[in-house]
């Protein structure tokens, strides 16, 4: 269990009998992972999915709290994506949640030379990254209902970061992926938002080459400390929660107040 859970901070009764699909989860390490685990201390009943290796997540979900299933899920295989409802269907008669912790971006989208990136590698990572919050929401589409809530995991897409590159551009492809949802959704009552979190130590982070945090503890107001995935992971279960019905289309930022410091 994270540092940062007990009685007193989990909430618990904040997603109490809340259907949730979470995609995402690789190690105890991944955001997927502890918003999980946050979100059944809170009372939520979890499903979760594995991008293939689904005896390693399998384990890995052996230490939440609760077991949960898991369902194979490659979020750009269309037979996978279409069977989905009914294999979900199999342990929740629907869903009020789908928690997108998703990203990919093959080595050459942060080779140095940006411009020299070949489309193939550019279309990996837009496809995997930021067009499967759309294809994830149109499979789930019809397992959700008035007052479900999809959210996606964001990292700061307005600004070029150094090394970043074409996962920066994902990322501002997923914030617009994002807005059009929730325009779609709006209307049956759906919610779609993102929490954009500041760097966390995990495999998808690390794996980027030059990833360090140091500047970022110094530059957010409330410092920044990398390993406290839950305090991310707990930000995802507030925006499941029914506590910001109205709120759609929107980046709830978890970054200790960076994106606000002024240089
Ligand atoms: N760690 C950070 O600093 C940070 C900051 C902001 C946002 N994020 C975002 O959080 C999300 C989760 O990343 P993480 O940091 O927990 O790392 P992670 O490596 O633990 O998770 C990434 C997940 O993406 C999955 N994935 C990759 N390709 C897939 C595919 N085709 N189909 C289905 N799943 C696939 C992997 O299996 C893995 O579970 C990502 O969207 C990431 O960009 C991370």
């Amino acid at each position: 269990m994270s540092e940062t859970t007990g009685p007193e901070t989990t909430g618990s009764h904040l997603l109490a009998g809340k259907r949730l699909l979470i995609t995402g989860i690789l190690t105890p390490n991944s955001i997927a992972y502890h918003v999980a685990e946050q979100a059944q201390l809170a009372g939520a009943q979890v499903i979760a999915t594995a991008y293939g290796r689904v005896s390693l997540v399998k384990r890995v979900c052996g230490r939440l709290p609760r077991p949960v299933p898991v369902i194979e899920l490659d979020v750009t295989d269309k037979e996978q994506l279409a069977r989905l409802p009914e294999i979900v269907s199999v342990h929740a008669d629907g869903l009020d949640g789908v928690v997108h912790c998703v990203a990919y971006g093959p080595p050459a989208c942060f080779d140095e030379d940006f411009a020299a990136t070949p489309w193939p590698d550019v279309a990996r990572s837009l496809e995997v990254s930021a067009y499967s919050l759309a294809s994830l929401t149109h499979a789930c589409r019809d397992l959700l209902g008035p007052g479900a809530s999809i959210v996606g995991l964001d990292f700061d897409g307005q600004r070029a970061w150094e090394g970043y590159n074409w996962m920066g551009v994902s990322k501002a492809a997923l914030e617009s992926v994002s807005r059009y949802l929730a325009t779609q959704f709006g209307p049956r009552g759906i919610r779609v938002n993102l929490v954009a979190s500041g760097p966390l130590r995990t495999v998808a982070a690390t794996s980027i080459p030059g990833f360090d945090t140091a500047y970022w503890d110094k530059g957010a107001p409330m410092g920044w400390d990398d390993k406290d995935v839950a305090a991310v992971a707990r930000t995802c279960c507030a925006v499941l929660s029914d506590w910001l019905p109205v709120t759609t289309g929107s980046v709830v930022w978890a970054d200790g107040g960076y994106h606000i410091a002024g240089s």
